[in-house]
């Protein structure tokens, strides 16, 4: 596949290739996105078969501006405050389809709904200029593996199936976007936990997110077994057992680890090379991955929550919240 240049020309040749309705990923700050023409219906379908992706599973869709999102999707009052507060970057909106909307019906799935997001990447918001269309993009991994936050892992996965790649460089969030959706009475719900924590989204509205766990908000897409490495995961665990690599988090079991996500126990680190790491073990061919605890607060909810999904048995295709 071809690594386009992050110039001008190397844009403008990428978005060429997105206008003829093939494959482009490209960088975002939270992972590195596989992008289509959400226009074009042939062009979305084939997002999912470079994934090999199950087809109910609904896509982003980027956009370089909330103006822009409007000519898409319908906002109610929180969605615009949380837009105001939060976009450029890792927060994504599920809301109404406009009418006429002209985003391919594949990428909602079926539903009346759409998740848009404007990315706060500079490189991802002059690619979304140059192409002059919305983009659907979900992460750019093959799909139930891990996503990708560097060029190299996209290339690992994807080699042969799409026409390239804009290398730029490592992702600096590291986990996916937080979605976000709304109640029929536009209560905003948390649909999956990532790079902005539940804590900035509710200081932000002034209220309580209700959480996606009771099953009444459909957020179709959150596979169990998602994220996952070839080798198996073993989470919390506080010793390392033969043939285990060790993932630690903090200073406590720093002494066994094979990988620390952050020594001193910040969360932000370890969330921009969460799923580096993973990667990095993967490919040294451990039976197991063992993680130590990492605790289940501000990013640490989005981080637990992949690894939990990293290791969940395969064959599980269960619904999270089902
Ligand atoms: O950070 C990100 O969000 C990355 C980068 C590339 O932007 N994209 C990403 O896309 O993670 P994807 O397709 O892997 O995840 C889409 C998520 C899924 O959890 C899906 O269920 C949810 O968004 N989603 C999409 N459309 C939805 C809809 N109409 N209703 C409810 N959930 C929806
Ligand atoms: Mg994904």
């Amino acid at each position: 596949m071809k690594i386009f240049k992050t110039d001008k020309d190397g844009l403008t040749e990428a978005a060429e290739e997105i206008r003829a309705g093939h494959l482009v990923a490209f960088a975002t700050e939270t992972v590195y996105g596989l992008g289509a023409d959400a226009t074009n219906d042939r062009a979305v379908a084939s997002i999912y078969e470079a994934k090999g992706r199950p087809s109910f599973n609904p896509l982003i869709v980027h956009v370089p501006s909330l103006a822009k999102a409007k000519e898409y999707v319908t906002f109610n009052d929180t969605a615009e405050r949380l837009a105001a507060t939060f976009w450029p970057g890792a927060l994504t909106l599920v809301l109404p389809r406009v009418e006429n909307c002209p985003v391919s019906r594949l990428a909602s799935a079926g539903l009346e709904t759409l998740a848009i997001r404007v990315p706060g990447h500079k490189l991802a918001l002059e690619f979304l200029k140059e192409c002059g269309r919305p983009l659907a993009a979900p992460s750019a991994n093959p799909s139930g593996g891990i996503s990708p936050t560097k060029a190299q892992h996209v290339i690992d996965g994807l080699e042969g199936k799409i026409a390239g790649v804009l290398d730029g460089g490592p992702c600096p969030v590291g986990v996916e976007s937080t979605v976000v959706g709304f109640t029929e009475n536009d209560q905003p719900v948390l649909l999956r936990p990532g790079g902005i924590t539940r804590e900035a989204l509710e200081a932000s509205v002034g209220l309580v997110l209700s959480h996606d766990a009771d099953g009444t908000t459909p957020s179709p897409g959150m596979l169990l077994s998602h994220y996952a490495p070839n080798a198996s995961v073993r989470l919390n665990a506080t010793a390392k057992e033969p043939g285990e690599a060790y993932l630690a988090f903090g200073r406590e079991y720093d002494t066994i680890a094979d990988v620390n996500l952050s020594i001193n126990g910040d969360l932000t680190e370890a969330t921009a090379l969460l799923f580096s790491a993973l990667h990095f073990l993967d490919k040294m061919n451990f039976k197991r991955i063992a993680v130590g605890p990492i605790p289940e607060i501000g990013l640490g909810v989005a981080i637990n929550d992949r690894l939990r999904r990293a290791a969940a048995p395969k064959h599980e295709k269960e619904t999270i919240g089902k």
